[in-house]
């Protein structure tokens, strides 16, 4: 894959498929994919959300897209740094070019405004061998939907804003973004943990955490370079990984 593009100056628009991330990845095995392409879709039949998880999304109304991206090179090790790249490029698009109050990034993946989720990401890498070769940065931002029948903590943009958002304007933001914290992740990306652990949800605030059937009271310290959720419980600092805690929400 050539390595020069940058980010979003190329971008595959459709008007359906089943997931932008899919796409990307069919692209991937079909050798027909370049570092910085985009593909952006208007709907998604059969959107991807974490934990396998089906990604719901109001025809038009919000930005679905995937970005493919070159990482030969880079350690397995930085897999994280790759997904705190990616919500602070989101949560930087969103802060910096609206009137959002209150933006952070709920572990691992989640942008929130207020107590309500806006983004979510849905990374997907792929291998060969030991080496990681590429990966596809899936992002779903709710933009203009209004209602969301089942989910009471999703917004979006329109709904914290009230105004009706132009979509070219949040692509053009958006890569404005992840061209920026790409290069942080290219150059000095031990930074990239200080933003993300500056813009973390509910840090320091003690709160409920679900293990299995086990729920208990902990103060949510930070994350770590590997992606581990640092919670202190008493006196103890204990690690956790995504999948095995959830944070329970009132
Ligand atoms: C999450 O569960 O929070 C992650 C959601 C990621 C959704 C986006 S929408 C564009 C891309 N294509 C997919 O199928 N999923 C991601």
């Amino acid at each position: 894959m050539l390595k020069k593009m940058p980010i979003g100056d190329t971008i595959i628009e459709l008007s359906e498929i089943d997931s932008t991330n899919n796409y990307a990845m069919r692209l991937i095995s079909e050798g027909m994919a370049e570092h910085g392409m985009v593909i952006r879709a208007d709907f998604q039949t059969d959107g991807k959300g974490q934990l396998g998880n089906t990604w719901h999304s109001e025809e038009r109304k919000n930005l679905l897209l995937s970005v493919i991206l070159d990482t030969t090179g880079f350690s397995l090790e930085k897999q994280f740094y790759l997904n705190a790249m990616a919500c602070l490029s989101v949560a930087d698009a969103l802060m910096t070019n609206y009137t959002l109050r209150d933006i952070s990034i709920k572990w691992p993946n989640d942008i929130y405004a207020g107590n309500k989720k806006l983004a979510g990401i849905l990374i997907e890498n792929n291998l060969r061998g030991n080496a990681w070769t590429n990966a596809i940065i899936g992002i779903g931002i709710n933009v203009n939907q209004v209602n969301f029948p089942d989910l009471n903590r999703a917004t979006s943009i329109r709904n914290e804003t009230n105004q009706e958002i132009k979509m070219n304007g949040l692509i053009k933001h958006l890569f404005r973004s992840i061209n920026k914290f790409y290069d942080i992740f290219n150059h000095k990306n031990e930074s990239l943990f200080e933003f993300y652990n500056q813009m973390l949800y509910m840090r320091n605030k003690e709160i409920l955490f679900q293990k299995r059937y086990e729920i208990f009271r902990g103060i949510l310290k930070g994350v770590s370079t590997e992606g581990l959720i640092e919670i202190q419980v008493e006196n103890k600092l204990k690690r956790f990984m995504h999948k095995e805690i959830e944070l329970m929400l009132e």
